[in-house]
């Protein structure tokens, strides 16, 4: 069975601290220990703590601080995990210990097709309509389902294109998938990352064949401190649990004891609002780059995350026209077919302004060599 490889993290993890500028970055601007003591976390604790391993799902405090978040759990429908990537890995080796088929909707973050392919499971997949504002594709959906689907994946909001599904949509889809007895992953990590002030509806609680993944790497800004989590039913989090025994143990001391800060209601709101004043910071001067090209690029603007997911009028794929910018220009941008849908970029747009700017002025001639149809 060929191995999938994970591109978008790989490549990722090469390129993003060797460029000159990372144009494609997806969380919003993180935080240091320092802003999070300015917040109220008592830093003289954490120099206290003895270094321990703490509870392998996550001390019960931790736990109890992200039930609440969820009505109707408890700590026993929680997993801890080191980051939301791990919470996803350790979920699909639980769920599928019994054969069956993923659905899962593109464009997106590739990692649970690309572990559920890894374990020799078929993948099947359902687009967002990019002519239609990321609608969903109900016929592809439709016909993707079918009574050995297991487990369908939702990103939502969506990563790559920040768009967020309706309330109608969620429940049509938690429904479709109860009657072929399948369930929904929702990694709802970016949800608190809106560029507006709904923060997205959770699928939680719509149905009992749905599992939510989050963690505190995007909307939160701590990235660094890995952590993420699996809410479901107590049987599903339990195996979930067992899966977690044989990957990392457990989450790190430091931590699960910030952590437990800022899932508080009162750090959550304030860490948010940290986050969505960084989103929009380059928006206006990336609307009116785009507009510049008459029409060659286009893209629906994301209703949340700190990136927009670019369509260019040509022909040409995706990688050899980021790796062109990244060679000659020291500019990263995530190519499309690297979150499953050719003919797209996706930009960043939660940078600093002085390297946004330049990072966009560089790979402009290239873009209007493309529209010319010169390259
Ligand atoms: C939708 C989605 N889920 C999970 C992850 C991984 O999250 P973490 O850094 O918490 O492991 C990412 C990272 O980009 C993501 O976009």
């Amino acid at each position: 069975m060929p191995f999938h490889v994970f591109e978008l993290e790989r490549g990722q993890s090469i390129w993003e601290n060797l460029v000159d500028i990372n144009l494609t970055e997806s969380g919003v601007h993180p935080l240091s220990l320092a802003e999070l003591g300015g917040m109220g976390l008592d830093l003289s604790e954490l120099e206290r703590l003895p270094l321990v391993y703490v509870q392998t799902n996550g001390t019960v405090a931790l736990r109890e601080a992200i039930a609440a978040h969820y009505p109707g759990t408890n700590a026993d429908h929680i997993e801890v995990t080191n980051g939301t990537s791990e919470a996803n890995y350790v979920l699909c080796h639980a769920l599928f210990e019994k054969p069956g088929e993923l659905l899962i909707q593109t464009p997106n973050y590739l990692q649970v097709g690309g572990l559920v392919a890894n374990l020799g499971m078929p993948v099947r997949t359902f687009s967002f309509r990019s002519e239609r504002g990321w609608e969903t594709n109900w016929d592809e959906f439709e016909d993707g389902l079918n009574g050995n689907t297991r487990a369908i994946y939702i990103s939502n909001p969506n990563n790559p294109t920040g768009a967020v599904l309706t309330e109608e949509a969620m429940d049509r889809i938690v429904r479709s998938a109860a009657k072929v007895g399948a369930y929904v992953i929702a990694d709802e990590i970016y949800q608190g990352a809106e560029w507006g002030d709904t923060i997205t509806p959770s699928f939680w609680g719509r149905g009992e064949n749905v599992i939510v993944t989050s963690g505190l790497s995007k909307a939160y800004g701590l990235p660094g401190l890995r952590i993420g989590w699996v809410v479901g039913p107590r049987e599903i989090v339990d195996r979930c649990w067992a899966h977690h025994d044989y990957t990392s143990i457990g989450p790190g001391t430091l931590s699960d004891y910030i952590a437990r800060f800022a899932v508080e209601p009162a750090n959550r709101r304030k860490l948010f609002e940290h986050g969505r004043a960084h989103i929009g910071a380059n928006r206006e001067g990336f609307e009116k780059w785009i507009a510049g090209f008459g029409g060659f690029l286009e893209f629906t603007p994301p209703a949340a995350g700190a990136f927009a997911f670019v369509k260019y009028n040509s022909a040409a794929p995706s990688i050899p026209i980021t790796t062109r910018w990244r060679e000659q220009h020291g500019v990263f941008v995530v190519p499309g077919a690297w979150m499953g849908m050719e003919g797209f970029l996706r930009f960043g747009l939660g940078g600093l302004k002085g390297p946004f700017e330049r990072g966009l002025a560089l790979i402009t001639p290239d873009i209007r060599a493309l529209r010319a149809g010169t390259r």
